[in-house]
């Protein structure tokens, strides 16, 4: 039961960033010697790809908070015995597929079953350009899904590819295709996403450039065949998962928090800004550059918030954040709008659906429109929480649980979520955090 409680204080920091923890257990594997990584979220989702890359050669071992990688140099990966589970992550598999597009080997992908249900098109359309053979199961609605076998080619045909979508995921993966590929592997992204992989392949030696074109597309490009140097990575703090307390401070009446070491990289960063838009007191302290990354330690206060218009083209630096701010703006004065929202209707879960019938159990006044929600708020009235007796379908999705359990606490009697367990994926003590905040 997640449920009214007084003032949230403390400082506190959060679990490292999923995206960065992700690609500093792959690029390590990929380099030629031992890489050390500090900071590296230990949800579910990172540590299926690290069960993967041990699978395929790489030796990952954890020794209280740091964990080393002794890589096995790009084209060095081995042909995994089984099935590579990737429970529920997307971005494993994405990136991972990428991978083995240009190695000489072959790997099938599992998951479960939310993952099992989101399209793989994206990546296997320029995978399969690059030469690599690619065997999915095809829906009736024509999407190309898990389980799915991706046989690799070496070498693979270096490509020039235009994002027809605006992902990172896509970005990446072509990118770690592009690493084992010899000649120039280029990437136009019209729509600028996160660029993690960009910096930390700087980071690691590999020969990348990007430019802007007359268009204003991002053009990346990086020279296979790639030597990589191991590193010593440390991994801030994430952003998308600082934002379930952020907005938890901003709506909890007398709330003042500190969050400390997060990443605010302008590609991620958009939630926050559009807060503080609303009205939201939030400052940055502290801002410094680590790895790399922008890092600072984020001051919330409680405030009144005010609805706004979310512009779509903002929405790439925020694409995680939208279940959170809908509760944000539940709890507004005044109307919130959003648009352009396609894309989060194949994330975790249908995340406009899920959080549109949330929120309507919780009594707020929403259209869900084909590609946003748009909300009436409530003035900081509390919501509902159907006395108590509201139960919240999270639907096998992370976000959507914590988006909840974070409106649980302006409901007038609480609320239940029907499985709190996705939340592992990205967040492990999560719960307890927001506790530990609530009783100071
Ligand atoms: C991610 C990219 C985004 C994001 C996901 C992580 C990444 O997905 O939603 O949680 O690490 O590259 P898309 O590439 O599908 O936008």
């Amino acid at each position: 039961m997640f449920k009214p409680c007084g003032p949230l204080a403390g400082q506190i920091s959060v679990p490292g960033d999923k995206s960065i923890s992700h690609r500093a257990l792959i690029f390590s594997a990929l380099a030629v010697g031992r890489s050390r990584i500090t900071g590296l979220l230990e949800g579910e989702d990172v540590l299926a790809t690290a069960d993967a890359l041990r699978a395929m050669g790489a030796r990952i071992e954890k020794n209280d908070d740091v964990w080393t990688v002794h890589g096995v140099g790009v084209g060095g990966l081995m042909q995994p015995d089984q099935a590579l589970d990737m429970g529920n992550s997307g971005t494993s598999t994405r990136l991972l597929m990428g991978l083995i597009a240009s190695h000489a080997i072959s790997a099938t992908f599992v998951g479960d079953a939310s993952l099992t249900k989101r399209p793989m098109g994206r990546v296997i359309e320029p995978l399969s350009a690059m030469g690599a053979d690619i065997q999915a199961r095809e829906t009736a609605d024509h999407k190309s899904c898990l389980p799915l076998t991706v046989r690799g080619i070496c070498p693979a045909i270096p490509l020039e590819y235009r994002l027809p979508v605006a992902s990172a995921q896509v970005k990446s993966a072509i990118l770690l295709a592009g690493l084992n590929t010899p000649g120039i592997t280029r990437i136009i992204e019209p729509v600028l996403t996160r660029d993690h992989s960009e910096t930390m392949l700087r980071g690691f030696g590999a020969r990348i450039m990007v430019e802007t074109d007359a268009e204003g597309s991002r053009v990346i490009s990086l020279t296979g065949e790639a030597e990589l140097q191991p590193q010593r990575i440390k991994v801030p703090g994430d952003p998308s998962s600082a934002a379930f307390l952020v907005v938890a401070a901003l709506i909890v009446p007398g709330s003042d928090i500190i969050i400390e070491n997060i990443g605010i990289n302008p590609t991620r960063s958009g939630l926050f800004g559009i807060l503080q838009e609303m009205g939201g007191d939030i400052s940055f302290l502290k801002r410094r550059t680590v790895g790399g990354e922008p890092v600072a330690d984020i001051q919330v206060r409680h405030s009144a918030l005010v609805g706004v218009d979310v512009p779509a083209d903002i929405a790439p630096s925020m694409i995680d954040e939208f279940p959170i701010l809908f509760v944000a703006a539940a709890l507004a004065s005044g109307q919130t709008t959003t648009s352009g929202l396609h894309e989060l209707r194949v994330k975790e879960s249908d995340r406009l659906s899920q959080m549109a019938k949330g929120l309507s159990l919780l009594g707020v006044v929403l259209t869900e429109k084909d590609d946003g929600l748009v909300i009436e708020g409530s003035g900081g009235a509390a919501l509902s929480g159907g006395r108590g007796k509201a139960v919240i379908e999270t639907a096998l999705d992370h976000r959507i649980a914590m988006s909840f359990a974070v409106a649980g606490l302006a409901t007038r009697s609480g609320l239940s979520i029907d499985d709190i367990k996705p939340v592992e994926t990205s967040f492990p003590g999560f719960d307890n955090l927001l506790a530990s905040l609530a009783s100071r």
